[in-house]
């Protein structure tokens, strides 16, 4: 059963107000609607919180606090927010219903934390971690799924930081961006492999990604880049320059705790959820059977020839080697 009224970030959300099969503008089934509203970035013994929160130690450590932290801003955003404002083209196709969950023609559930990125530079915000659910309909398989959590952090220099560094702004953010999230992955990982792969966003320029080497395969961690000109300008701050990066919490958590499907963070098992707790970063993940526990009692009475071999050779006469605590 679906709660039918939801509250995120002291807003309450009715059912009705995001799935409406009428409404031909909706795209958003009941199983991703049952998801807002988790929050699973917030637990303090999940993977996630306790990832975000390691996150956090090291931004306070090196930044002495300097981060103001937001991760209970709604994922229901405008289309505005979530495309326009970080300077989206009107035909990309992550704008598509195909791609995006659409709560009805002007409003989405965020495909990237990046939507808030607009609001609180507008807001006079310099240093700023925004955490949260983001959605994207998209296939399932170990390492996708609809729903994950992001991290996006955005950093404003003004012209006194850069003036005198010898290099020009978007060169010094640049810099100060990869040996931040350098730095991250180490505080993270320790010694892990890692590789800069330049790419495209539409809001950052230059823009690259971090790959990780995990189970060998290249698993991409994170985009950033510094942030387009436009986007600062509009926020009434055209002499700064800035960067920005969105990190992808699962993708990162599966990694440090050796959690090989991405399916399980949802999990409500009990052998999953006891094996994490507050504080504890890269504790391994002890894999479990996909079948939940199936208890079954039995009495029997025993003769005076009764030994325990002979009821655990019963036993596997039917089970085979399969069984192994009797
Ligand atoms: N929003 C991008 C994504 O979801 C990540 C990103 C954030 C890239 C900020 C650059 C700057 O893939």
């Amino acid at each position: 059963p679906i709660a039918a009224v939801l509250e995120i970030g002291g807003v309450k959300i009715a059912k009705d107000d995001v799935v409406r099969e009428s409404d031909p503008s909706n795209n958003v089934p009941d199983a991703i609607f049952s998801k807002l509203g988790l929050q699973l970035h917030r637990r303090d013994n999940h993977p996630l919180g306790i990832l975000k929160n390691a996150i956090f130690d090291y931004f306070d450590t090196s930044y002495s606090a300097k981060f103001v932290k937001f991760d209970d801003l709604s994922p229901i955003v405008s289309v505005k927010e979530n495309f326009d404002d970080v300077l989206v083209p009107a035909d990309h196709v992550s704008r598509s219903y195909n791609d995006t969950y659409y709560v009805d023609a002007q409003n989405v559930l965020r495909c990237h934390t990046s939507a808030h990125q607009a609001e609180l530079l507008r807001k006079g915000h310099t240093h700023f971690l925004v955490t949260g659910d983001v959605y994207r309909r998209d296939s399932i398989d170990s390492t996708h799924y609809p729903v994950f959590h992001q991290m996006e952090g955005v950093r404003v220099f003004s012209p006194d930081e850069w003036l005198g560094s010898g290099v020009d702004a978007t060169s010094y953010a640049a810099s100060d961006l990869k040996k931040t999230l350098e730095g991250l992955a180490q505080h993270l990982f320790g010694a892990v492999e890692m590789r800069w792969v330049d790419t495209y966003f539409p809001f950052t320029n230059p823009s690259f990604e971090l790959e990780i080497y995990f189970q060998d395969n290249w698993l991409e961690v994170l985009g950033c880049g510094v942030t387009e000109q436009e986007i600062l300008k509009r926020s009434g701050r055209e002499d700064s320059v800035a960067w920005a990066f969105g990190l992808g919490l699962e993708r990162l958590a599966m990694v440090l705790f050796d959690i090989p499907d991405i399916r399980l963070f949802w999990s409500t098992d009990q052998r999953f959820t006891s094996q994490f707790s507050e504080g504890k970063l890269g504790v391994k993940f002890k894999p479990y059977s996909k079948f939940p526990p199936c208890y079954k009692d039995m009495s029997f009475w025993i003769s005076d020839a009764f030994t325990e071999n002979n009821l655990c050779e019963v036993v596997r006469g039917i089970a085979g080697d399969l069984v192994e605590e009797a």
